[in-house]
């Protein structure tokens, strides 16, 4: 792990982390995806369903017999089209939901209708992510890949299940408890789409997440590494802090995506070459987020988090419990 905890603070040597991990066999995948594994009639809500990972999971569910609720900016008709197809043989559909991770007020107004439809969501999926090549201003103030990739998922999950959208027992009352829930039915889950590189960020560094600080390409890597430690350790205080809902959290490893979208015009040619020679087609990589929303065989499992098909433990501060609850204290102040 300590080989991990150095090399994910740069582009370059991200990169490289990423794919001597993607082809590290010194650790067994625990389990695999099996074509049995299925979600036939039940509800999955995925963020980022528009492109790379997101959009291979959503055809991936699709074809298991979910109904895939696509969170995405934009109409993405192509999108909704290949994933529709993906679900005709085998019973599952899909819709495109509004949302734009850079205005909470989208968010909430998704939570409203969700909530008025009295949808109820077996599966919730976190994915959508940016890397910027610069610090951006959003509309709500804060800096674009801090609140993308970090404040938005804790907006949407918490609002999602204060208001039973997810079903649970302790922010809503819907759950088991409430028999609302049948005690037969799978407990809803939560599978967020982290990221190994939030092992370059040692500390949580809270004091003023409203400063927008200048940063380059260069820098990038390492601001993203820091949102994604806030992502994860938020994440692992949600599963401390839910009994009903198992919430699970990865990292998929390199995923030949549009990740890279905002990385310099001369560069961009080589990278796309590079990810198509080194990195996982994202309908490989979409495997264990598939097997994290699918799988009976990890029923009630909570907060664990793994690379690929691989347990891992997280880094030290995304684990702690001190810097869990510091964080939702935190997030609670300024989201509010
Ligand atoms: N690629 C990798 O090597 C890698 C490695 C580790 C972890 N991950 C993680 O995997 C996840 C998926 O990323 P990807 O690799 O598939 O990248 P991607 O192809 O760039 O997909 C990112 C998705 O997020 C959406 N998104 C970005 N900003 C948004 C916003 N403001 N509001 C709503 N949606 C927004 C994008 O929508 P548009 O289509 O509209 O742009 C797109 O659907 C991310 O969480 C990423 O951090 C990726």
């Amino acid at each position: 792990m300590a080989k991990t905890q150095k090399i994910y603070d740069s582009n370059g040597t991200a990169v490289w982390a990423g794919i001597r991990d993607l082809n590290d066999k010194s650790d067994k995948p625990y389990d695999t995806l099996l074509e049995t594994d299925r979600l036939d009639g039940r509800t999955v809500l995925i963020t980022g369903a528009s492109s790379g990972l997101g959009l291979a999971v959503s055809e991936n569910l699709a074809s298991r017999g979910a109904r895939v609720l696509m969170v995405c900016r934009r109409e993405a008709v192509r999108e909704l089209n290949s994933v529709r197809a993906a679900g005709a043989p085998y019973g599952g559909t899909a819709e495109i939901l509004r949302a734009d991770m850079t205005d909470f007020a989208t968010i909430r107004r998704l939570i409203d209708d969700l909530a008025e439809r009295r949808e109820r969501i077996d599966v919730a999926i976190s994915n959508a992510a940016v890397v910027c090549n610069a610090a951006r201003r959003t509309t709500d103030g804060f800096e674009e890949m801090l609140q993308v990739n970090a404040l938005a998922p804790a907006v949407l999950l918490k609002g999602l299940l204060e208001r039973g959208v997810i079903p649970n027992d302790g922010f809503s009352g819907n759950g088991r408890d409430s028999a609302a829930l049948p005690a037969s039915a799978p407990l809803p889950r939560i599978v967020v789409v982290a990221s190994e590189a939030h092992r370059s960020a040692k500390t949580l560094n809270l004091q003023d997440l409203r400063k927008i600080e200048p940063y380059g390409m260069s820098d990038s890597t390492a601001r993203y590494g820091w949102t994604k430690l806030l992502l994860l350790t938020f994440t692992r205080e949600l599963g401390r802090r839910l009994t009903d809902v198992s919430v699970h959290a990865l990292c998929p490893g390199p995923v030949n995506s549009n990740i890279a979208r905002e990385a310099p015009a001369i560069v961009r040619p080589f990278a796309k070459l590079f990810f198509t020679l080194f990195f996982q087609p994202p309908e490989k990589a979409a495997f264990p987020v598939v097997y994290l929303a699918a799988s009976p065989r990890i029923e009630g499992r909570n907060a664990g988090y793994q690379f690929l098909m691989r347990r891992r433990p997280p880094s030290e501060a995304a684990d702690s419990a001190e810097n869990g609850h510091l964080l939702w204290d935190t997030l609670d102040e300024l989201l509010d």
